[in-house]
């Protein structure tokens, strides 16, 4: 009796010893796997942003009148600076939620020629007033008409 236990004991000791690297090794096994997997989904949102971006890119390309390259616009051009990035207001009044831009005629009319302390933007091409005009009626307000660059030679 004593003697198996004493083998146990050893056998035991023998183990103990003997699983250290193991699990060791294991451990590091789990780490570079764990590693690997968080790489992998790193690169897969990585490439899925970009292919997301190139068709959004593309998409911008082909239409130049998108609400999409207006947002850029209303910025760019100034309209932003009196009447907010959101459209909020600010120098000029909110155009948000503003039941005057639901007319697009009149809405291509105030920026080329402008009115009371607005300044025109007839220097702007038609596609740029075409497509500030779609972000206005579309992003800003519920409108799902789009104007086109010819609606606004129209009125030239
Ligand atoms: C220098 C400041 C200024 C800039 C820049 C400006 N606006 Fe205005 N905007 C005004 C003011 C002030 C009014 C109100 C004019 C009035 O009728 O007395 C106005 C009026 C408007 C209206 C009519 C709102 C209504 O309730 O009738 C629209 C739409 C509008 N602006 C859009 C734009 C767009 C789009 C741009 C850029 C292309 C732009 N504005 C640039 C100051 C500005």
């Amino acid at each position: 009796m004593t003697d198996t236990t004493e083998r146990t004991d050893v056998l035991a000791g023998v183990k103990r010893f003997a699983l250290r690297p193991i699990l060791a090794g294991l451990g590091a096994v789990c780490l570079a796997a764990t590693l690997s997997i968080a790489y992998a989904e790193d690169n897969t949102s990585t490439s899925e942003a970009t292919s997301t971006e190139t068709a959004r890119d593309a998409e911008t390309a082909a239409d130049p009148t998108s609400a999409e390259v207006g947002r850029e616009q209303f910025e760019f051009q100034g309209c932003a600076s009196c009447h907010g990035l959101e459209g909020e207001g600010g120098a000029g009044p909110k155009i948000a939620g503003n039941p005057a831009v639901n007319n697009a005629d009149a809405l291509i009319q105030r920026i080329l020629f402008g009115g009371g302390d607005m300044p025109p933007f007839s220097h702007l091409t038609d596609e740029e007033i075409a497509a500030i005009s779609n972000f206005v009626r579309t992003e800003l307000n519920s409108r799902s008409e789009l104007v086109t660059a010819e609606d606004v030679a129209a009125f030239r």
